[in-house]
């Protein structure tokens, strides 16, 4: 540990004035501080990463989540207990064998899934299971908030329109279907702030996932009390705002003894999953932009200021680089349309061997499409009612033809995403790939194919439990801001250039693509 950082350290006690400066500036000087923890809460499983001073990534290990619960069509919940069963396991096991005990542990960083509403009552307990980000149930909650308050209110106070996935829509979800258990909610925290109680018993929230809740002012970073009390909700049940690298708790003694961890430890807030891996990925400066394919799919852009999407097919939200913003375009069903793919039609085949057959169909998959709007649409459409589905199948097409178009359809959407975010004026010359669809070079080539932009890997591919923990190493002094680590650790590796015939192919597809979603719309409405 330098003492600049520690200097630094109190600077950031002194700005939130949350915790002890004394106890953290102890603890630093007690421990032999070698690594920093990142702890990701996945939809699939709970990933904690360690990394050391040169921010190496020294071992990784996740514990699966059980099944998302889907009782109905558009539902989706997760039990918030079982996320922390998941965090104690993944802690417990990135630890055993890597020769790093609790008391080398320097800081940790958390991140995990936005926008899942957690609820706890006074005894902080859990009051249901959470209604996760890709949940679509509240469309009546989202047009009444838009009758109620007005579009535009909704704008001014949180740059974004309101959406089925955020959070505030599902709090009104249970406010006029389980009044129950809404009379009984005292705290709502997001999905990573859940585990943050638990380890250390703060109730407090980063800037970048607060602003996938509905209700955060993001060009101001701050909550919107104006909409949380035209809305006649309790200001007090929301969690408190840190910037991403400010330190929002430290790990309590009960949290200690179930995870191995020290007490005392420094909690950084750490960001929303998207966030914390554009910081693992780099994008903390104007110019480089993400695609980002797990079960969603996401383009991310930084901003050095606000910037809007009149249409609001983008959200523009907090990044966790302080003083600066980032704009994204979310395709719902990414890695999900694969994995809904291989679940339920092929159980035998692994990822590698469905991608090896789909290049065995020519670029535009013989004139086959898809539609990845498995959990409803985000970006362009916004419509929690579209539906996936292939369109143009005949009897000649084979499996290798239903995988090519499957992973078309979803670079198609994720080009949307990225001439959105182009005509925003954000300056793009090539696209850093990450997440698990990354891993595959036929993936990788078709992305820079449909995109028509040369795409890069990077050389460390740990996403958002890596970005937290970057977080983490600022917060605790290892680096002075965020953009000093990422300048540090992140570097560019292998390089893919579009092929102009397959581009060529993709223009059009695209342009055929785009056309179905308007074609469907009708029928998707009937639904
Ligand atoms: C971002 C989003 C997803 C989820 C799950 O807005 O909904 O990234 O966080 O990964």
């Amino acid at each position: 540990m330098q003492w600049s950082g520690l200097a630094r350290l109190l600077v950031y006690f002194d700005r939130s004035g949350v915790v002890l400066p004394r106890a953290v500036e102890s603890f630093m000087a007690a421990t032999g501080t070698m690594y920093w923890l990142g702890i990701d809460v996945g939809t699939g499983g709970t990933r904690a990463l360690l990394v050391d001073a040169e921010g190496r990534v020294h071992r990784t290990f996740t514990a699966l989540h059980e099944e998302m619960r889907m009782e109905r069509p558009l539902w989706a919940e997760q039990r918030p207990e079982n996320w922390w069963d998941a965090a104690q396991l993944a802690i417990q096991g990135v630890l055993s064998g890597s020769g790093a005990t609790g008391r080398d542990i320097a800081g940790i960083g958390l991140t995990g899934q936005m926008h899942g509403l957690t609820l706890l009552d006074e005894r902080n307990e859990v009051i249901r299971p959470a209604l996760i980000w890709c949940d679509q149930r509240s469309q009546r909650q989202v047009d009444g908030i838009n009758e109620t308050v007005g579009r535009e209110m909704v704008l001014r106070c949180t740059a974004n329109p309101v959406l089925t996935g955020f959070t505030l829509p599902k709090l009104l979800w249970v406010r006029d279907n389980e009044p129950r258990f809404f009379d009984r909610v005292r705290h709502l925290l997001l999905p990573k702030d859940y585990l943050r109680f638990k380890l250390t018993g703060e109730h407090a929230t980063d800037v970048s996932d607060a602003s996938g809740t509905a209700l955060f002012d993001v060009v101001n970073r701050r909550w919107s009390f104006e909409l949380v009390d035209k809305l006649e909700l309790d200001r007090s049940i929301l969690p408190r705002p840190f910037e991403s690298n400010a330190i929002a708790g430290l790990v309590s003694k009960e949290a200690a003894a179930s995870t191995s961890l020290q007490p005392g430890t420094p909690v950084v807030a750490g960001a929303g999953d998207q966030a914390a891996s554009a910081v693992g990925n780099g994008i903390v400066r104007e110019g480089i932009v993400s695609c980002t394919i797990g079960t969603s799919g996401v383009v991310f852009a930084h901003m050095r200021e606000p910037r809007y999407d009149p249409l609001g097919r983008v959200h523009t939200f907090c990044h966790a680089v302080p003083e600066a913003w980032h704009v994204m375009g979310v395709t719902q069903g990414a890695g999900l349309s694969l994995q809904w793919f291989r679940n339920q039609l092929a159980p035998e085949s692994s990822y590698e061997a469905l991608t090896a057959e789909a290049a065995m169909s020519p670029p535009g998959s013989q004139g086959l499409f898809w539609l990845p709007y498995l959990m409803g649409e985000r970006t362009p459409h916004l419509d929690a009612k579209a539906r996936g589905g292939w369109v143009g199948l005949t009897a000649r097409h084979t499996r290798a033809d239903l995988v090519r178009a499957l992973l078309e359809g979803v670079s198609y959407s994720q080009r949307d995403c990225l001439q959105i975010v182009e005509g925003l004026g954000v300056p793009l010359e090539s696209v850093r790939l990450s997440g698990g669809g990354a891993r595959s070079a036929f993936w990788r080539q078709m992305l820079a194919d449909v995109f028509n932009k040369r795409t890069v890997m990077l050389d460390t591919q740990e996403g958002s439990a890596y970005g937290a923990a970057l977080l983490a190493m600022v917060g605790t002094g290892q680096f002075s801001s965020v953009e000093e680590a990422c300048g540090a650790v992140i570097h560019e590796g292998e390089s893919v250039s579009p092929r102009t015939d397959a581009a060529q192919i993709y223009v059009k597809g695209h342009r055929t693509y785009q056309g179905l979603y308007k074609k469907l719309k009708p029928f998707f409405d009937e639904q």
